[in-house]
């Protein structure tokens, strides 16, 4: 991977893949730590790698004003991101493909960057890493999504307060549910790992978590509410995971107005199937996007914060095609490779799952 010895005195900074509360912690952070202690210019890039595509080129100087605003708490990003349009195979009006690469290297060119901090999940880099080895840019990365599936880091920007939001889902739907002897359904977000799930349902109480991770069936989940009716409770939370397959083996996906096809459904399939096989009444709520949006929570401000600077300081130690990490309440710096090898999934004999189990939360699998 490329690493231009030249001096710095501009970087760009994007963020990429959907977005989540704690950005723009993230955004402030570096702003501040290029400018105050290393005295080189920021430009934010707007949405994305998309930003370096337009002509002109779509980018913002960024000045200590965005340190001393309110951007600390605000939720989204104010750059602006895209989850869509791989750069290597991007959609054209006609319906054909085209590799647009080198038009975003140019883009990064026009800028006169001597560095790119992206802020992304694990595809996000994947195209990122690709861009910098075509392009010869000295590429840093920070780790955000909600889903918290980036390898190496044990927290991703996002991840917590996704978590809160789910949790308070919870505790709000404890007490209407007891109030109807309702089974509820909580669907959240999580794309292929189960982590907003397992966590949220620790922390919000759920009798039953579903995690694409472990295999689950109707009989052992309905075995499971019998057991906290016999026990004197005449209501039940079960939390599913958004990508949790059906009772026919297929993951349930949705698709959207003005394209695009995520995961969702599986909480509504799931809740006629409890329904059906228990007897109970059942409601389902799917969280959705609320999971993304909002104020960050403290904690994803601090981890914001401190990535953003331990970000910028590798570009000035000139450590490129690295990721900032957090492992062991320290912040770390990993190769990107390494982060993005592999998706960052429950491990099905950690500690949470251990920690749910000795709580007698069932994971359907009993
Ligand atoms: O990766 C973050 C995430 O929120 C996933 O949890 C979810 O499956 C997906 O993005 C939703 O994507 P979109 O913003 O395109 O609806």
């Amino acid at each position: 991977m490329a690493n231009h010895a030249r001096a710095i005195k501009t970087i760009g900074i994007l963020t990429s893949g959907g977005d989540c509360s704690g950005l723009n912690a993230v955004i402030r952070a570096v702003v501040c730590r290029a400018i105050e202690f290393h005295g080189w210019r920021v430009l934010g890039i707007r949405q994305g790698t998309m930003g370096l595509m337009r002509r002109p080129v779509e980018f913002e100087e960024l000045g200590m004003r965005i340190v001393t605003s309110n951007i600390l708490r605000m939720g989204g990003t104010i750059l602006g991101t895209t989850n869509k349009g791989d750069p290597f195979a991007f959609p054209m009006p006609d319906g054909s493909l085209r590799d647009r690469s080198d038009e975003l290297i140019e883009g990064y060119r026009q800028l006169g960057l001597d560095a790119l901090i992206g802020i992304g999940g694990d595809g996000s880099f994947a195209i990122l890493r690709r861009l910098a080895a075509q392009g010869g840019f000295n590429l840093v990365g920070i780790p955000k999504t909600i889903d918290n599936d980036v390898g190496a880091t044990e927290n991703s920007i996002g991840f917590q307060s996704a978590v809160a939001v789910a949790t308070e889902a919870l505790d709000r739907l404890q007490p209407t549910a007891a109030s109807h002897d309702r089974v509820m359904i909580l669907e959240v977000m999580g794309r292929d790992a189960g982590h907003i799930a397992l966590t949220a349902g620790i922390a919000g109480g759920a009798d039953v978590i579903l995690i694409p991770e472990i295999d689950y069936t109707l009989e052992s989940i309905a075995a499971h509410i019998a057991k906290v009716r016999e026990r004197g409770r005449n209501f039940a939370l079960v939390v599913v995971a958004e990508s949790v397959k059906d009772t026919l083996g297929q993951k349930v996906h949705r698709r959207h107005g003005g394209g695009g096809t995520t995961y969702g459904g599986i909480g509504h399939r799931l809740g006629e199937e409890i329904a059906a096989m228990t007897g109970a009444e059942t409601r389902v709520t799917v969280l959705g996007h609320v999971q993304r949006g909002g104020e960050p929570n403290p904690i994803d401000r601090l981890i914001g914060s401190v990535f953003g600077v331990h970000a910028v300081d590798l570009v000035a130690a000139g450590r490129f095609d690295r990721m900032v990490a957090w492992q062991n309440r320290e912040v770390v710096d990993v190769p990107l490779a390494d982060a993005i090898a592999a998706p960052q999934q429950v491990d099905p004999d950690g500690a949470l799952v251990r920690t749910a189990r000795g709580l007698d939360i069932s994971f359907g699998d009993g």
